[in-house]
């Protein structure tokens, strides 16, 4: 029986994380931060503090890298069984996920952890190369964006909702500078699956954006 999979890629801040849960709960399907394994990558790194240069070390800690993603009302991911679900949506990390995105040996060793994803009954998938190199096959892609100032603005404001002390144009330059590095790099860049359905989310509800995609797959 094929797995049927719905891929959601895009900038960061466009919201796929919030729109790819609400989906997947809503068709009960598991769900796929691939984000998040870039990111548990960028955390080994910097706690080893390994040049992120270093390519053949970057690449053998994702080797050897133990990740248990752990899906109750919220998201645990465990690194090497210590839970690192807090330090996951740094910029910092954010920021060197996205340095170390860019090598090919990488990535190949990251496709496998992906792809264990797809199991029945379904698959939303969130990312960058979703759509495009790691399911290929998927019935429904959706390539979601929204401007960098409306993504940095929404940025903003959920880390003051945190507490955490922000600078808006930082933010936005810093989203900017992350969407170049990402459609600019040689393997997999962002960019809209062959067939995906567009949608720029700057001027819509999330429950709006919700809605289009159910319907899609629907
Ligand atoms: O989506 P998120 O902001 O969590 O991703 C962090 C970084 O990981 C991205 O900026 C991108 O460089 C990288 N990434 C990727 N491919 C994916 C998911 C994330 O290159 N499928």
């Amino acid at each position: 029986m094929s797995i049927p999979v719905l891929t959601i890629d895009g900038p960061s801040g466009a919201g796929k994380g919030t729109v790819s849960r609400a989906v997947a709960k809503s068709l009960d399907w598991n769900y796929l931060d691939s984000g998040s394994i870039y990111r548990s990558l960028a955390i080994a790194v910097l706690e080893k503090q390994t040049d992120i240069e270093d390519v053949d070390a970057v690449v053998a800690i994702a080797q050897a890298m133990q990740l248990a993603f752990e899906c109750g009302d919220e998201l645990v991911v465990k690194l090497g069984g210590v839970d690192i679900t807090s330090k996951l949506a740094t910029e910092t990390t954010g920021n060197t996920a996205s340095i170390i995105a860019v090598y090919p040996e990488v990535r190949a060793v990251l496709l496998q952890k992906q792809r264990d994803f797809k199991q029945l009954p379904g698959l939303v998938a969130d990312g960058r190369d979703m759509g495009t190199v790691v399911f290929t096959e998927a019935a429904n892609k959706v390539y979601l964006t929204a401007s960098a100032k409306e993504r940095g603005s929404r940025r903003y404001k959920q880390l003051k909702e945190k507490g955490i002390d922000a600078n808006l144009e930082l933010i936005t330059k810093e989203i900017e500078a992350r969407d170049q590095r990402d459609q600019q790099r040689a393997t997999a860049p962002l960019k809209k699956a062959e067939g995906a359905l567009y949608i720029d989310s700057s001027d819509m509800s999330i429950e709006q954006v919700i809605e289009e995609v159910i319907n899609l797959v629907q």
